[in-house]
């Protein structure tokens, strides 16, 4: 197992994320406590969450119990949970993160993000034409700047944000989102929306980093392509860790979603080696999935 440290990447608050986290979309209640623990117990230190995943009350109760065995303090932890589509309207975004808080069992979030540029009516539930309302991201990031003047969110952000849907954000934000959350992976490489990223400040967390390979309906290849599976061959690794290295190496971080102890681990023994310039250079003939995929997912949510 790797007990090399792990990195970090400033933020434009100051504060350091860390570049590697344990996602835990789709880790259903029942598994996810252990899951949290194990990873904790590996050396993960940053949790990626969100209330639509409907299991933030079960890593809160594996969180608290981790606190009081002495494992991990919790200024030592990154904690990322996300404002659902249902609760954009700007009296709902302190009542949304204070359930999120109350769940995971904590007093502060390192990090609050805007879950989709997409608002949904109040109470409603999955991304259906019918559930669909007007959006107004200036005043519900006003909202996300009170939770961050209050310390409840010590940083703010959003996910699924474009280049343009950014950049319409910059421009009535007083405090600028610190991190934009989006699908990234070998066949979705984001260049320029981390290059836009980039030029403003904003970090970049690449989800689905392995290319969810357990959605069936969306099964992706990334850890069955040749080139992936030629590069870890090649370099003594699994196309798993090939993959979450390239992210790294891509200078974003990345939040790999396992309930397995052994993936657990294995995909975390990333840091103590690299991928040599001219291998790494193959990634750009990987051809590009991804925009699909997101789409089918807006429509099953
Ligand atoms: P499991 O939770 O059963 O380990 P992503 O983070 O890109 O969404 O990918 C998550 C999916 O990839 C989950 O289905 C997870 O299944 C699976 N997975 C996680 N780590 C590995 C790995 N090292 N090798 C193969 N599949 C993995």
């Amino acid at each position: 197992m790797a007990a090399t440290a792990i990195r970090f990447f400033e933020l434009n608050t100051g504060a350091k994320i860390p570049s590697f986290g344990l996602g835990t979309w789709q880790s259903d209640p029942g598994v996810v406590a252990d899951a949290v623990t194990t990873a904790i117990k590996a050396g993960y230190r940053h949790i990626d969450c969100a209330q639509i995943y409907g299991n933030e009350n079960e890593i809160g109760g594996a969180l608290k119990k981790l606190f009081a065995e002495g494992l991990v303090k919790r200024e030592e932890l990154w904690i990322t949970s996300k404002l659902w589509c249902n609760n954009h309207a700007p009296e709902d975004v302190p009542k949304a993160l204070d359930q999120t808080l109350q769940d995971l069992q904590l007093d502060y979030l390192d990090l609050y993000l805007i879950h989709w540029p997409v608002s949904m009516k109040k109470g409603s539930v999955g991304f259906k034409p019918e559930n669909l309302s007007q959006p107004d991201i200036p005043n519900t990031w006003k909202a996300m700047e009170g939770l961050h003047d209050s310390g409840k969110a010590r940083a703010i952000g959003v996910s699924n944000f474009s280049t343009k849907k950014l950049g319409d954000l910059l421009a009535v934000a007083r405090v600028p989102p610190a991190v934009n959350q989006v699908e990234c992976h070998p066949s979705w490489h984001q260049q320029k929306l981390h290059a836009f990223c980039k030029s403003k400040g904003i970090h970049l967390t690449g989800y689905s980093p392995l290319g969810s390979p357990g959605i069936r309906s969306i099964k992706s290849d990334i850890l069955t392509n040749p080139i992936v599976t030629m590069l870890a061959e090649k370099l003594g690794k699994t196309p798993a860790q090939v993959a979450l290295r390239w992210g790294l190496q891509m200078d974003h971080s990345v939040i790999p979603k396992s309930t397995k102890e052994a993936r657990i681990n294995e995909n975390f023994d990333v840091f103590d080696w690299s991928i040599p310039e001219d291998l790494f250079a193959k990634f750009s003939e990987i051809h590009r999935r991804g925009l699909l995929r997101v789409l089918h997912l807006c429509m099953r949510l």
